[in-house]
């Protein structure tokens, strides 16, 4: 037995190294990332637990960047998407089916309800795609204004236009300028803040350093006998995602979106990861009491089952009357299996209370955690908004960024060689923040208490292994 057992695991292993070899010849790595030493390759999954093709079992704390909030293989989604394969699968996206509608339906009165504000819901697939469409809306609207201002720290996705508007140079370093750039503006990211104030005293000095580009037109911005603003919109993540899940001020956007309202700037607020309750919310804007005037959404709203995304906008900006038929266009936009499962996740979004159980298991995470940052220096923040949850690694000052740490961190939880509790575990970290030293926790909603022990238990293990391996 034991010996059947060994060759079974050397089989899987030599089939595994083959993979690796087919993958290193035949695939481009354009299109994703390559950060880590090892490249796991994944097999099944279930609940919160991703398995390799050994069955060592890895609990993930990133849930496909945010997309599969309601857990891999949720048997409610998976039968919604299985009943579509067998009713409608496909349709040309120019006729119409029942779950395209719904799904406008809902998400177009869910804004009614929240903010007073008639408007319709466009799909598209991708949040880059929906960025891209948002824009459109924000230049049609604007008598074809393409500059906007955006954050620093910012993401909104990587086609063309979407990574123009998105902080990192380097994603846009080889390509040259397609569309117009942003303008990009310090994001109150208080434990590092740009300007190098304390919260307590700082009197949002963040936002006043952005109102006084307003002051002059020899500032660049505004025109200011006529009013007139050369930038159209501002985009906005209420909780900075990629960043490195950063929580601004409670009054920092109602500060902001006053400024804005004074220029007549749109407020885009960017939800593609922090969307359909992450934060405890259904938007993360929500917190701060401003009412948008696009919201873009991806990812979770299909649990990760289909690329569904698109926009929300008022109705005097995205109206037939002002955007007609055909100002964008997909093949597979609104498609019937997206559309099918992005229903039965709204519906559950109406029938579970993730207002209230998602910050309860947050509260617990981050109490748990900062029981480790109170023993570790090499832990500088931990903080969180409902299950958007980040750790910031550093040198022991408890400042100094470490990424050295951090990846070794990662990597150690990708070897599935822990040992926390009694079998051989592996836990998934995604890294993010302005210095690649944060690690962005985003757990399925349906986390158990005991799974969270247990996932900081598995931290504690790789982040002690970590300072070991880096002399931290
Ligand atoms: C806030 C935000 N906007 C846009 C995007 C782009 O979405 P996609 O990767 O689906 O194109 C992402 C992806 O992570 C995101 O986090």
């Amino acid at each position: 037995m034991f010996t059947r057992q060994k060759q079974s695991k050397n089989s899987s292993r030599s089939r595994e190294n083959k993979l690796l070899d087919l993958e290193a010849k035949y695939c481009s790595w354009g299109d994703t990332v390559h950060y880590t030493d090892k490249l796991n390759i994944f097999d099944r999954s279930e609940g919160v637990y991703l398995y390799d093709k050994k069955g060592t079992e890895y609990l993930d704390l990133q849930m496909w960047y945010s997309a599969a909030n309601f857990g891999y293989k949720n048997k409610r989604l998976n039968r919604a998407l299985k009943k579509q394969l067998d009713k409608l699968p496909q349709l040309a996206c120019q006729y119409l089916h029942e779950e395209k509608i719904l799904v406008a339906t809902k998400l177009a009165q869910k804004m009614e309800r929240t903010y007073e504000t008639k408007g319709r819901v466009h799909f598209n697939v991708g949040g880059s795609a929906a960025i891209e469409d948002s824009l459109k809306v924000v230049r049609n609207s604007t008598g074809g204004k393409s500059l906007v201002f955006a954050f620093m720290g910012g993401y909104h996705g990587r086609t063309l236009a979407a990574s123009s508007i998105t902080s990192s140079y380097r994603y846009r370093e080889k390509f040259g300028h397609f569309s117009d750039r942003a303008c990009f503006i310090p994001y109150p990211y208080c434990f590092r803040c740009p300007y190098d104030k304390k919260r307590d005293h700082c009197d949002l000095y963040c936002l006043k350093q952005f109102e006084r580009l307003f002051e002059s037109e020899y500032y660049s911005v505004v025109n200011n006998k006529t009013n007139n603003c050369e930038f159209a919109a501002f985009y906005i993540e209420a909780v900075q995602g990629t960043g490195g899940y950063i929580i601004p001020p409670t009054d920092y956007f109602s500060g902001l979106k006053e400024i804005l309202d004074r220029y007549k700037i749109l407020l885009v607020d960017d939800e593609v990861q922090m969307g359909f309750f992450r934060t405890g919310k259904f938007w993360a804007l929500e917190h701060f009491n401003v009412t948008p005037d696009i919201v873009v959404f991806g990812k979770a709203l299909t649990n990760g089952l289909n690329p569904l995304s698109g926009i929300w906008a008022k109705e005097e900006l995205i109206s037939p009357a002002v955007f007609p038929a055909g100002m964008t266009h997909s093949t597979f936009s609104s498609n019937t299996l997206g559309t099918a499962v992005a229903l039965e996740t709204l519906k559950i979004m109406e029938e579970e209370n993730f207002a209230v159980s998602v910050p309860k298991k947050g509260e617990y995470f981050v109490s748990r955690l900062k029981n480790l940052m109170r023993k570790y220096p090499q832990i500088g923040d931990v903080s969180g908004l409902g299950l958007a949850l980040r750790v910031e690694i550093c040198q022991k000052d408890g400042f100094t960024p470490n990424r050295q740490l951090t990846d070794a961190i990662e990597n150690i939880g990708l070897s599935g060689n822990l040992r926390a509790g009694s079998k051989k575990r592996g836990l998934i970290l995604d890294v993010g923040g302005y210095y690649k030293n944060v690690f962005t926790i985003a757990p399925s909603f349906y986390i158990k208490e005991s799974e969270i022990d247990l996932a900081v238990d598995l931290f504690e293990e790789a982040l002690k292994k970590g300072i070991a391996g880096t002399a931290a």
